[in-house]
């Protein structure tokens, strides 16, 4: 697909990852709705796309809210005519360990509402987006069309992570298995898995597993959203490239 063709949905584009990839599309040419829950977030980055050839335009999304979904879709529509891109790349951490046994011997359990908070905006808000799509892009007969979803090198497993390394997991699958079941629709379906990448995410992570992490990271340091941009272009650029997950993490492997 040319970049200037674009026509695409991002979630959590208020912040990071997503607000680089907006920017970067309406820097090509291209129209962009971003959903966020932080609406603050989406006026500045609607703002700082003033300049840009294409469009961004902001629009509030919980992914994780199935009603809300659908109301997004329908208003994305209205704002850029059609949808053929979709970046699944809301996602959150809620870091913790299965069980811990602090120093008198109590015994602490992760929370079930700390797993599901993480499965339900990381994987769920990501099926509720990509199945609103695709039937809404093949009703509307919008093919070729590419979903991206964004997951991270810690689906294989990740000590404190098992709700957020699931979650990711999760999405890999579903890249790999939306990409056969969608490919009769003309759609692409494809995955990028970021290594540590400069983000406000990172405020979550403590000082001391930052450097632990770092000094795992054979490029000898974290990557920045422009880096993850570059691997996008090339998902979006490369029309025979489908059902595959691109990792960008400067070979860190977790
Ligand atoms: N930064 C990293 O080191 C890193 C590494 C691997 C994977 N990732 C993944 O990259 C993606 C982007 O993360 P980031 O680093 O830019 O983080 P970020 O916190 O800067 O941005 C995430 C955005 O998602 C939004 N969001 C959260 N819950 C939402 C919901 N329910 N509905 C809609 N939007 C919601 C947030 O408001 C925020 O704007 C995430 O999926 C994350 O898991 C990040």
């Amino acid at each position: 697909m040319k970049l200037e063709n674009v026509r695409a949905i991002v979630t959590g584009a208020a912040s990071g990852i997503g607000r680089c990839i907006a920017l970067e599309l309406a820097r090509e040419g291209a129209k962009v709705v971003g959903g966020d829950i932080d609406l603050d977030g989406l006026k500045e980055l609607s703002a700082d796309s003033k300049e840009l050839p294409g469009e961004v335009h902001g629009l509030h999304l919980d992914v994780a809210n199935e009603s809300t979904v659908k109301d997004f879709m329908a208003q994305a529509y209205e704002k850029i005519e059609y949808v053929n891109t979709l970046v699944n790349n809301a996602g959150i951490l809620r870091d913790g360990l299965l069980v811990t046994q602090d120093n008198e011997g109590w015994l602490r359990k992760m929370p079930t509402a700390q797993w599901k908070r993480v499965i339900d905006v990381n994987l769920t808000g990501a099926f509720f987006m990509a199945r609103e799509f695709a039937a809404l892009a093949i009703e509307k007969n919008t093919s070729p069309a590419l979903i991206v979803n964004i997951s991270s090198i810690t689906r294989s497993g990740n000590p404190g992570q098992s709700n957020y390394s699931a979650s990711k997991a999760g999405l890999d699958a579903d890249t790999r298995t939306w990409a056969i079941e969608l490919a009769p629709f003309g759609f692409r379906v494809a995955g990028i898995a970021p290594g540590l990448t400069n983000t406000p995410i990172l405020s979550r992570v403590s000082e001391a597993a930052m450097t632990e992490m770092i000094g795992k990271i054979p490029l000898g340091r974290i990557g920045e959203p422009l880096e993850i941009w570059q691997a996008m272009r090339f998902i979006i650029e490369c029309d025979y490239f489908t059902g595959s997950v691109i990792d960008v993490d400067g070979g860190a492997k977790f």
